[in-house]
């Protein structure tokens, strides 16, 4: 079992490294969808299950600002440009007045991370229910954020970032933003994964950032990572990048591999392992039927040295800035690895949510994480074993097991339709397909 998944991953990267070497921008994509319009009508199919199929269709292929827009929300689109360049697409529900709120992605992802599974899961539509002025971010190098003021995208110096830049650059000009456009002093702040990785790294590189944010919802934090080298994948992939070393490929999971995924059933059966094998297994939290909008819309593109900074802090141990060669590391740090992030140094109130099946992000690293920052003020375990990485933004039932414990912990109250969860119709659906799928 476990070859076959290598295989598929590896599949996968081999993919998107081909297709990233050889297409630059998004494809064309009008004419087929006029062409699907006319598609097979399944029988036996109630008018509820068709506007279902329907929605998923759709929503797979709207981006974010459209996908909220058409579920009744106000969007609107912001473009931000960091002091090294890098132009941002921010995309926000407006709530006009109220409390702004930025949502920081994770590693191959992007804004739409915090709305893909729709109203009635997902964290930016709850927010903006509970009153908030929502702003999702999107780092550099994402489909959104793919453009700067003299780079060109499709060369390689574009690329040449990790999350040490977002950190540095991209969280300040996007708070910087939001903070002058509704003329608060303050924003709250939830990341998930590298968002929260980079926004530790602007607090402690530049601590007069704290003063801008009331506080942090850290979810799924991946700064410390110890534990995460017994995985199986990391190894593969860190074999994968030393193999890359010196070649020209800078920008990854860009590829469209989404073509693989939707063969056939057993196609996407794997694929969806395959992400398992990298955020661990739960597929009773796994809403198959929503997999074409996660296809959609994942992966969003990441640069290689995102992840190779990743892998670095997983093999050292130490969360620390991007290591070159000894001699430049002298050159830029003054020592021979660079020194570590001083994470004392934030100081924002921060409440950490974390999972024990979460295969990037294990306990024991979050809580020796928790040690070192500068101002915890509580940890939520999931109190679901097999809740993995993912699960932050997909899980069937990510509201009642987490979104309102976020809820109550910024001191807003729980509606009972949060608590009831989503639509049943759903959850049931969810279930029953990924049961059956995980025989
Ligand atoms: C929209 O759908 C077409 C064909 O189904 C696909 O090629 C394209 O990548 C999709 N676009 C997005 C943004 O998902
Ligand atoms: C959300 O749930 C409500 C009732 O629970 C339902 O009326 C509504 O259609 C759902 N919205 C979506 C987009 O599924
Ligand atoms: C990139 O930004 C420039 C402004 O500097 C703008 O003119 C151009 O349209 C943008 N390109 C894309 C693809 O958004
Ligand atoms: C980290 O910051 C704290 C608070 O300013 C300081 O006391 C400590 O010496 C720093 N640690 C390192 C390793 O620089
Ligand atoms: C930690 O946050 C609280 C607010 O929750 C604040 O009152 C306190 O001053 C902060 N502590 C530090 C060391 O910044």
């Amino acid at each position: 079992m476990q070859r076959r998944l290598l295989f598929a991953l590896g599949l996968c990267l081999l993919i998107s490294r081909t297709q990233a070497q050889l297409i630059g921008g998004e494809e064309d994509e009008e004419e087929e969808e006029e062409e699907e319009e006319e598609e097979e009508s399944i029988e036996d199919e109630t008018p509820e299950e068709k506007l279902q199929r329907k929605n998923i269709k759709q929503d797979s292929n709207l981006s974010v600002d459209k996908l909220i827009a058409k579920y009744g929300y106000q969007a609107e689109v912001h473009h931000v440009t960091t002091d090294d360049g890098y132009i941002l697409t921010m995309h926000r529900i407006r709530n006009s007045g109220a409390q702004p709120f930025l949502l920081q992605h994770g590693l191959v992802d992007s804004s739409a991370g915090f709305v893909v599974m729709g109203p009635n899961v997902s964290l930016a539509y709850l927010l903006a229910d509970h009153n908030y002025d929502v702003w999702l971010g999107n780092a550099r190098g994402n489909r959104y954020s793919r453009n700067h003021t003299t780079l060109d995208p499709d060369a390689s110096k574009f690329w040449d970032f990790s999350w040490h830049e977002i950190g540095m650059y991209d969280l300040p000009a996007m708070i910087d933003h939001v903070l002058k456009v509704t003329g608060y002093k303050k924003l709250q702040y939830a990341g998930h994964s590298q968002g929260c990785t980079a926004f530790f790294v602007m607090c402690s590189m530049r601590p007069a950032y704290n003063e801008k944010i009331i506080s942090m919802q850290a979810m799924a934090p991946a700064v410390y990572a110890k534990e995460t080298e017994d995985h199986p994948y990391i190894r593969a992939m860190s074999l994968y990048f030393n193999s890359l070393v010196g070649s020209s490929i800078t920008e990854m999971f860009n590829g469209e591999f989404r073509f693989l995924c939707r063969m056939t059933e057993e196609t996407e059966r794997l694929c969806i392992e395959a992400v398992f094998g990298i955020v661990g297994r739960n597929w009773n939290e796994f809403n198959r039927k929503m997999f074409p909008v996660v296809l959609g819309h994942y992966p969003a593109g990441v640069a290689a040295k995102q992840v190779k900074h990743f892998i670095q802090i997983i093999k050292t141990g130490r969360f620390a800035p991007y290591s070159y060669s000894s001699n430049k590391n002298m050159v830029l740090y003054r020592e021979h690895v660079p020194p570590r992030y001083n994470l004392s140094l934030v100081t924002v109130p921060t409440f950490v949510y974390y999972s024990s099946n979460d295969l990037l992000c294990h306990p024991h690293d979050v809580e020796a994480m928790c040690e070192d920052l500068g101002n915890v003020t509580g940890k939520y375990l999931v109190p679901l074993k097999e809740f993995n990485h993912m699960d932050f933004l997909w899980a069937v039932d990510v509201r009642k097991l987490l979104y309102n414990r976020m809820l109550q912990v910024l001191g807003k109250q729980p509606q009972a339709k949060d608590i009831e969860g989503e639509a049943k119709g759903l959850r049931i659906r969810g279930r029953a397909i990924g049961q059956n799928a995980a025989r």
